[in-house]
């Protein structure tokens, strides 16, 4: 069995389901501002895989320094960033974590043992240095690079073959076709809540979510770019001040202006389309950028 079909095992195992809920309900008791804060919202982006780039760069690059006597000051130091720099790191991944489904959820708690296995042999090797323990230093911060590194396998599965923290609502878009959809007559949709309409491309239906405000109608891909909940049955709401449409499944909020994201767990835009009118009918399109 290959590393991929291994991960694809333990995200089946479900023995340790319960135990993961208790941690699971703390972290979404936090408050929803510094959630969002957390997940990327604020950016329009997942702020994880950015904020993993400081522990990961650093310790990489504190291996290459230990490997030379006369570095090894300048490896501790970068050693003590990288063990700083993990806990904002940790927090932004456990609200990720906290708002995925149960396969994502149950790598992600072996994802988050390793790195804490490897935090803390890092942080032992720290504790050796500083009594002059250097062999032992060296053999701990080589012995967390190399859990770090079996981590950050785990975490990149849950990224590009789990598509934790990518756009569902991309993905979703790329189906729809590049020509102008006609969605109906104008007064066909309802007033202030969002309508299923249907896009098609590639041979299979893309759903649409289409939002009318008098004679304005803003159109959105129908699945939302979290985890493909069902826009066009969610609802339209005030959200910090703007207009925006709220995912049914976990409370996503987002701008009816421009698709960004007013309130996870969604932290990427959802996807909007072009919209004119003909003759009293909606025609919506894919923006070039998403085709
Ligand atoms: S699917 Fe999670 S907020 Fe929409």
């Amino acid at each position: 069995m290959g590393l991929m079909g291994f991960l694809d095992r333990l995200a089946d195992v479900d023995t340790f389901d319960k135990a993961m809920e208790p941690a699971r309900r703390a972290v979404q008791s936090v408050p929803s501002a510094v959630k969002d804060l957390l997940h990327g919202t604020w950016l329009g982006h997942p702020v994880h895989p950015v904020l993993v780039q400081v522990p990961v760069g650093s310790w990489v690059s504190a291996g290459i320094l230990d490997a030379f006597p006369a570095m090894r000051p300048a490896a501790t130091v970068l050693i003590g960033t990288g063990v700083a720099a993990s806990l904002p790191a940790a927090a932004s991944g456990a609200a990720d974590w906290s708002e995925q489904g149960i396969g994502v959820r149950r790598l992600g708690a072996v994802h988050a043992v390793a790195n804490t296995l490897a935090l803390g042999l890092y942080v032992g090797s720290l504790t050796a240095r500083a009594k002059g323990r250097g062999t032992l230093g060296l053999v701990l911060a080589y012995a967390g690079l190399g859990v770090a590194g079996g981590s950050a396998a785990i975490g990149g599965h849950m990224s590009y073959a789990q598509s934790s923290g990518a756009s569902h609502a991309a993905t979703a878009a790329r189906a729809l076709s590049s020509d102008w959809i006609d969605l109906g007559p104008l007064d066909d949709l309802p007033e202030g809540r969002p309508a299923l309409r249907t896009g098609t491309g590639s041979g299979v239906a893309v759903p649409l979510a289409a939002v009318r405000r008098g004679a304005r109608v803003d159109v959105f891909i129908g699945a939302c770019s979290h985890l493909s909940g069902p826009l066009y049955e969610g609802s339209v709401e005030e959200v910090r001040g703007h207009t925006c449409l709220v995912c049914p499944w976990h409370d996503s909020a987002f701008d009816l202006e421009n698709g960004e994201p007013r309130r996870g767990p969604a932290a990427n835009p959802q996807e909007k389309l072009e919209v004119r009118m003909e003759a009293g009918r909606v025609m919506a399109r894919l923006p070039s950028h998403n085709r």
